[in-house]
């Protein structure tokens, strides 16, 4: 199981950090965290329930990681193991992550596939985004997978759907002409773009356009 002991800083101040794998005893602060990183417009339907948390700890415990600051739960991350095609790469996340509920998980997949991430607003900006998603490279790393893979909503697209496509605005997102909430934030963990889907998640700021976008083992050389 995974136990990680550190500091994040807050300004110059350290504050004492734990990132463990989740348990029942955490569901309810977990919805919580979901209400408040998920706000309206995100449907609230694609808010966790216990169902689908008592399946990610019994089917993938290794995959489900949270991290507590002063002992106060502040975020989550999620995911399953999958096979993963380069050659198919397209999906929606309803599909690869069985609408959250992860019965499909392989237990021999090549890529662990990230369900969901999310920081409470108080808590962002401390850097807990990115290491939830560094102690999720070290499950990648330690389970000898290929690859972390998932979507990224793109909620700044909105903005700009009447004059760019997807594609550009992801271009734009890559060059640093533009910042986008989750795209700048995955590139900035050390993910790289495979692809923009359509229809990937029911997500009006996105204009339910979601970006494939993986981080490779280093370790693992397979193509
Ligand atoms: C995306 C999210 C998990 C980021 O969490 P966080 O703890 O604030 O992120 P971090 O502090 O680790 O930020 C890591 C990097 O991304 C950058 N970043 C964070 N939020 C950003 C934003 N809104 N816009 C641009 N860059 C951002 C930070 O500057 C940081 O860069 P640095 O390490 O070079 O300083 C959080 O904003 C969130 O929960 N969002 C709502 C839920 C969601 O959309 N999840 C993703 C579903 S695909």
């Amino acid at each position: 199981m995974y136990r990680k002991e550190f500091f994040v800083f807050d300004q110059d101040k350290p504050v004492p950090v734990v990132i463990r794998n989740y348990e029942e005893k955490d569901f309810s602060d977990l919805i919580r965290i979901q209400q408040e990183s998920f706000p309206p417009p995100f449907p609230s339907e694609l808010w966790w329930n216990e169902e689908q948390l008592k399946n990610h700890v019994s089917l993938f415990p290794e995959g489900a990681l949270c991290i507590e600051v002063n002992g106060e739960m502040a975020g989550s991350m999620t995911g399953l193991l999958v096979n993963f095609d380069p050659k198919h790469p397209d999906h929606t996340w309803e599909e690869i992550t069985d609408n959250g509920y992860i019965r499909n998980h392989k237990q021999n997949g090549n890529t662990l596939y990230v369900v969901d991430i999310g920081v409470r607003p108080s808590y962002r900006k401390l850097g807990l985004g990115k290491w939830l998603m560094f102690s999720m490279y070290d499950v990648v790393v330690h389970l000898h997978l290929q690859r972390l893979l998932g979507g990224g909503r793109m909620p700044g697209y909105h903005k700009l759907a009447n004059k760019i496509s997807p594609e550009q605005y992801l271009d734009a997102v890559v060059k640093g002409e533009l910042k986008d909430p989750v795209i700048t934030f995955l590139l900035r963990c050390g993910r790289t773009p495979v692809k923009v889907v359509a229809n990937y998640l029911e997500d009006e700021e996105s204009l339910h356009y979601g970006t494939l976008m993986e981080w490779k083992n280093p370790f693992s050389h397979s193509k």
